[in-house]
């Protein structure tokens, strides 16, 4: 959560802020900010405000000589969304200028400590950071007044610290929230993610927990050196920079999230060009002895990956035979269930950063469990910090609600259960070809569904039913459509709506059913029946060889158990259209934020 970028170096810094800071939105966006140093009069000059980039962007003036600067985009957690609260944050002389992502869980007990008189601009934690860099310098060096400060804050943090005395220097120090460091002969970027290092970085290095890095020019080069919390420096070995700025455009769509559903199918294919070698699913002989030495596989999650957890469960057990639980990460930090011997750790996460899961993680290394991270950033906090992690390769994800990433977790998910099984009762490589042709049939129908939004989704409210797979595309479906339409929506397995639920059904409320096992058919159906019977307006979603010809969506027929990276799509082209046709900001849905980096 938040977004951070900052630049030293030959090209114009507010550039290079501002293009960083707009790639960096999913990571929260109600209200952002920029610090920079105008060279020409030598004077540090803030805006901030309320709002998103693009108003940093047009309402400011940035016909300023300038070669330093930091910049901010926020997702509130101490204070709202306003201009005050906005980052960046000065120390009370306005010596020290400050961004930060992360929260500071002590920061009540630093300030009766050590500074109980120190008057406070805004209601956030930050603005502690800087004033006690700013009160430890009264006797110290910058470096050293830092380097305390970190050791007694607690909690989460990436930070980007200007010195006004000193416009030659950035420093940057993070803990449990990500920071990277691009390097460029011309100069230095820092950002919290590769994205907004695009173009201006050919190598980068991920700072360490717990380190500071210094960022300085020093004659005509720029430098970057990493130090420990003692000021012992930290070796790095830089990183080549591999992505493109093209991975990241819109390619023609008028959304991110359109473009990253239509690219599902490609997807598939990249996962299966990635891990078939010779025609056969390859994966890390470590990956495949830890799974196979599992007696029980706890996968944690958060969100719409937890959703691909579910699905990950039904695969471990009928496929792989493991018996299999999934937990909601932010549970699991705090009471974790009796565990069996010999478990395996999974986590799943798109951006490899979620604060939740990554309580998790240490609890679960403390105990010295193996621990595995399926995500879609290889150079993330999960993916480092796991003893194994595999790669999604799903491509770059903007659009918040999650759609690519998901059928990658679910194509990974099934990956790894079919190497490890013994008996192999189906060719998954041919079943996952055809997943992604029948991907390309609906996706190509797309406006047909848009017209079936028209005529079934209101705004009041919406259930979906399934059961089995179908119900955990329900969870799915339903999060989809809340999160970006904000209409309220349940995920409901279908048999347990009469116990209590189906006294919200009345005339028009739309349900939305999916069937795509035999085993279920006849009972789905029967629940259809009930809700039809009360008034529902039904849309049923199923493949083709358990549809019924009132069927509104009939999908091609695909491997009864990879079901779920097809059914999802029509959901997520219905969550999409709803939103479009409420007028919503699909993309950036509001109060969301793509990397959740606070518990
Ligand atoms: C946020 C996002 C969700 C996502 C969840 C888990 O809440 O808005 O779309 O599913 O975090 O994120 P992860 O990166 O761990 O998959």
């Amino acid at each position: 959560m938040c977004g951070i970028v900052g630049y030293l170096g030959d090209n114009k810094a507010s550039d290079i802020i501002l293009s960083g800071l707009e790639k960096l939105e999913y990571r929260g966006y109600d209200s952002c900010g920029i610090c920079l140093y105008n060279q020409s009069d030598q004077s540090f000059v803030t805006y901030k405000d309320k709002g998103r980039v693009e108003h940093l962007v047009h309402d400011f003036d940035y016909d300023i000589n300038n070669h330093l600067a930091i910049g901010h985009t926020r997702w509130a957690t101490h204070g709202k969304p306003n201009q005050t609260n906005s980052h960046p944050h000065f120390s009370l002389s306005k010596r020290f200028s400050i961004v930060h992502n992360g929260v500071i869980e002590n920061y009540k007990e630093l300030v009766s400590k050590f500074i109980p008189n120190t008057i406070f601009i805004s209601e956030t934690d930050t603005e502690v950071i800087a004033n006690l860099i700013e009160l430890f310098t009264e006797t110290l060096s910058v470096d050293e007044a830092i380097r305390k400060t970190l050791s007694l804050i607690e909690g989460s943090y990436a930070l980007l610290i200007i010195d006004t005395l000193s416009p030659n220097i950035i420093y940057a120090a993070k803990n449990k929230s990500p920071l990277l460091i691009g390097i460029r002969k011309e100069g230095i970027t820092l950002a919290s993610d590769l994205m907004a290092l695009i173009g201006h970085a050919d190598t980068y290095y991920p700072i360490e927990d717990k380190t500071f890095t210094k960022v300085e020019k020093i004659g005509n080069k720029y430098i970057s050196e990493m130090f420990d919390i003692i000021g012992k420096p930290v070796q790095f070995v830089p990183l080549e920079m591999n992505m493109v700025l093209e991975e990241i455009g819109k390619g023609g769509y008028s959304h991110y999230m359109l473009k990253e559903i239509c690219e599902q199918p490609s997807v598939i294919r990249k996962i299966m060009s990635k891990y078939l070698i010779e025609d056969q699913f390859t994966i890390s002989p470590k990956i495949t002895q830890m799974i196979s030495a599992a007696k029980r596989i706890y996968i944690i999650a958060a969100g719409t990956s937890m959703h691909a957890g579910f699905v990950g469960k039904y695969y471990f057990e009928n496929i792989a035979n493991i018996p299999t639980e999934v937990f909601i990460a932010s549970e699991f930090a705090y009471n974790m269930p009796l565990l069996v011997d010999n478990p395996l750790f999974i986590f799943i996460s798109q951006s490899g950063e979620t604060a939740d899961l990554r309580t998790c993680l240490v609890n679960v290394k403390q105990l010295n469990y193996p621990t595995l991270t399926i995500t879609n950033v290889a150079t993330s906090t999960l993916a480092r910090e796991a003893d194994q992690f595999i790669e999604i390769y799903a491509g770059p994800e903007i659009a918040v609600a999650s759609t690519k990433a998901y059928v990658g977790q679910v194509a990974i998910l099934s990956i790894l259960a079919y190497v490890v099984s013994s008996k192999k009762s189906f060719d998954l490589k041919l079943e996952l070809s055809k997943v992604a042709i029948a991907m390309e049939a609906i996706i190509d129908k797309r406006e047909y569904i848009h017209r079936l939004v028209q005529e079934k989704i209101t705004k009041k409210s919406c259930f979906y039913i399934g059961r089995g797979l179908d119900y955990y595309t329900c969870l799915e479906a339903a999060l989809k459509l809340k999160e970006i339409s904000y209409i309220q929506t349940e995920g409901f397995a279908a048999g347990e709506l009469k116990h209590g639920t189906i006294a919200l059904i009345e005339d028009g409320i739309p349900v939305v059913a999916i069937i795509s096992q035999k085993i279920i058919n006849k009972n789905t159906r029967s629940n259809i029946r009930e809700v039809l019977s009360r008034g529902a307006n039904v849309l049923v979603i199923s493949l083709n060889n358990v549809s019924d010809v009132t069927d509104e969506i009939v999908l091609v027929d695909v491997h009864e158990i990879l079901s779920p990276l097809l059914t999802v799509i029509p959901t997520q082209l219905i969550a999409f259209y709803s939103a479009l046709d409420l007028n919503k900001d699909i993309d950036k849905p509001r109060n969301l934020a793509k990397s959740v980096t606070v518990e």
